[in-house]
């Protein structure tokens, strides 16, 4: 697809950069059209590179090519963001003051503005008039995410991630172009691993230690990995649901038999999210024969010994070789207690494994296993300690779904490259 991003002069215009390599990653053309404004945020070279086209602000360079009416003509899609008060009042009263206005009139494909501004900003009747005046002319105008504004302030404004923005963007051009041809995959050409259900650890050839575990949310992961286009290594232990289609599919039962399948995997994958139950202990002795009743009426001690934390290797490993999947993503299920809140436990666990993403999980005997609808939050090192991350909740399809467009934007920003 042909895709115009507009880029306001505001501050979260850096943003807008993760957001143009999510499309260029996604196989579409993107050219860049910043107003004058935004490039003392980020400046034209920045976009020439990361694009791979020409920039500019004004209807008066590359005159000769009329290159307002080119770039809105050819515009498969037009994406403003950050959207900033300014602009979306001057794109509502169709002025035409500089490339990005000008482009806008001359669109022919659907309009898409992810706004950012301050509370008040956003709050102000003028703005609600303007978004309203776009939105009954058919532009598609995001909501703007709550939380951290620029300086202390904070509330309905930010602009929404680069990831949000992306999927929404695109499911508006789908909408507009139905029938058309579906965009290519967020995960095109990725190979993803992902690691699902119950680990069973065996006592006795007829007995084992398992858990609660039903693999529905590790398969719902794995189904929207390949929804997505990646090629998808799904490593099952034990599952209450079906294998999801169009995966590769290793079969284990065991904590060890689950790391051997992870270091088979490692050196071939992109991203690893280990969403299956590992068993953190295994009893000492698995009996060859089945534990019988003693005459003697004596109960069976069973001794366990520690399992390898297989996420917290994988991590230590690729630090260690400089290879590895770019992406590693854990799963944590906690219960707060009084010395520390969910959120609080699942830091120190994002901490303690070293993971670039921690799907946390807020766990009680009815919650979570075994449920179609979940709540998590996805814990990133880079996260502000001062703000929460917001939680998502829904089936378990729609938070993979989620975490998957969250994968897509990670490795686009790509933090450790795969050797
Ligand atoms: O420490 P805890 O079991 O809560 O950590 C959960 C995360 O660690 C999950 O991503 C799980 O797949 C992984 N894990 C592991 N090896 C273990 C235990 C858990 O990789 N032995």
């Amino acid at each position: 697809m042909r895709i115009v991003l507009g880029v306001g002069g505001g501050i979260a215009a850096y943003k807008a950069a993760l957001l143009l390599r999510l499309f260029t990653e996604a196989g579409h053309s993107v050219h860049v059209v910043p107003t004058e404004a935004s490039t003392r945020f980020v400046g034209i070279a920045t976009w020439e590179a990361l694009s791979g086209h020409p920039v500019s602000t004004t209807v008066f360079d590359a005159v000769d090519t009329v290159n307002h009416v080119r770039l809105g003509h050819e515009a498969d899609l037009i994406v403003v963001a950050p959207a900033t008060a300014d602009l979306l009042a001057r794109a509502a009263a169709g002025l035409a003051s500089d490339l990005l206005t000008n482009t806008l009139l001359m669109a022919r494909g659907p309009v898409f503005f992810a706004p950012a501004m301050h509370t008040e900003m956003w709050n102000h009747p003028a703005t609600q008039a303007n978004v309203a005046t776009l939105r009954s002319r058919g532009a598609v105008v995001m909501d703007p995410a709550s939380g951290r504004l620029t300086g202390k302030d904070s509330g309905p404004g930010r602009l929404p991630e680069p990831e949000d923005i992306f999927a929404a963007a695109l499911a508006a051009a789908g909408e507009a172009a139905a029938g058309s041809a579906p965009a290519p995959g967020l995960l095109a050409g990725r190979r993803v691993t992902v690691t699902a259900g119950g680990t069973r650890e065996p006592l006795d050839p007829v007995r084992f230690l398992g858990n609660r575990s039903s693999g529905k949310q590790g398969a719902a992961i794995a189904a929207a990995a390949v929804a997505e286009g990646a090629q998808v290594r799904f490593i099952a232990a034990h599952l209450e649901v079906p294998v999801p289609e169009g995966v590769e599919l290793v079969q284990v039962e065991t904590a060890l038999e689950l790391r051997d399948a992870v270091h088979d995997a490692v050196n071939s994958t992109d991203v690893l999210v280990m969403s299956a139950a590992v068993a953190d202990f295994r009893p000492g002795e698995n009996a060859d024969t089945k534990i019988k009743k003693r005459d003697d009426g004596a109960d069976p001690v069973i001794t366990l010994v520690r399992n390898p934390d297989i996420l917290a290797e994988t991590v230590q490993n690729r630090s260690a070789s400089g290879s590895g999947p770019s992406l590693i993503v854990g799963f944590a299920a906690e219960t707060g207690d009084g010395s520390g809140s969910v959120l609080e436990y699942g830091r120190r666990k994002l901490i303690r494994k070293g993971c670039d993403l921690l799907v946390l999980n807020q766990v009680g005997r009815s919650l979570v296993f075994g449920q179609d609808s979940t709540e998590v939050r996805i814990l990133s090192p880079q996260d502000d300690p001062g703000t929460e991350p917001p939680a998502l909740t829904g089936s378990k399809a729609e938070v993979a779904r989620h975490l998957i467009q969250r994968i897509a934007g990670e490795l686009a920003g790509c933090l450790h490259p795969t050797s």
